[in-house]
């Protein structure tokens, strides 16, 4: 039987994901445990060896994962040809699948089949990629996930110079009424969020800030309150 995350409609204003790549991978399921009282989603990258020189999750065991937690996954896929893989992430559960720009044949008629297999979809913005190109296309997103790193490991610096695109993706979700959230997604900590979440982005992942962190929990707790402290919408 296929497990369902459970009813997540009711979401925060802001999402703290933790991303498992910065996790024990020889423990993850006690790795998820480990922040869910406190992540609203759990970010899993999933890496081909082909769109990124990195290999790292897949498809089984997302499946193994999601019979041992109920947090909502928040699906990353960084690999070739989306449109072969991806529904298998939606029927194994996931809350949201994003897939990259550069990597899909139609992002539009791929984001369509995600909706109809029952799950919120994202399109992902590589960090030498243009955001204004996509904008017409964004209502058929629930997320717009804008690296603020090259994609392909965890780890690396922010690059505050991504944040003009979250502007730009922000004056455009409010200016359009749109449902849709922002996610950055590399280098994020207790410092950086505070200078994304000000551009106008309201989904956060972290992975070494919160599992390199002596106590995770208390970690996302941290970057929750200082991103509730500082947030404006501009
Ligand atoms: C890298 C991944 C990120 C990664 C972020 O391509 O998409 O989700 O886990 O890691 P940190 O937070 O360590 O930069
Ligand atoms: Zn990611």
């Amino acid at each position: 039987m296929t497990e369902r995350a459970p009813n997540v409609a009711e979401q925060p204003p802001f999402i703290i994901a933790p991303s498992l790549l910065a996790a024990d991978f020889a423990r993850l399921g006690d790795e998820a445990d480990a922040v869910a009282p406190e992540a609203d989603w759990l970010h899993i990258d999933v890496m081909d060896n082909h769109y990124v020189p990195n290999l790292t999750i897949g498809l089984p065991v997302v499946q193994a994962l999601r019979r041992t937690t109920t947090l909502p996954f928040d699906i990353h896929l960084m690999i070739e040809a989306p449109e072969r893989w991806a529904l298998g992430y939606a029927e194994a559960g996931a809350y949201n699948v994003t897939f990259h720009v550069e990597a899909a044949e139609d992002p539009v008629k791929l984001a369509a089949a995600l909706r109809a297999a029952g799950t919120k979809v994202g399109l992902a913005i590589d960090r030498d990629t243009p955001v204004e190109p996509y904008l017409e296309i964004m209502p058929h997103f629930d997320t717009l996930l804008i690296m603020t790193i090259k994609a392909g490991f965890g780890g690396q610096a922010f690059l505050p110079e991504m944040l003009d695109k979250v502007r730009t993706a922000r004056r455009h979700v409010d200016g359009g009424h749109l449902e849709l959230r922002i996610e950055v997604d590399g280098g994020v900590d207790e410092d950086t969020i505070v200078d994304a979440a000000a551009a106008g982005a309201d989904a956060f992942v972290a992975g070494t800030a919160v599992y390199h962190a002596g106590d995770p929990e208390a970690a996302i707790r941290n970057l929750r309150r200082t991103v509730a402290g500082t947030a404006r919408r501009p």
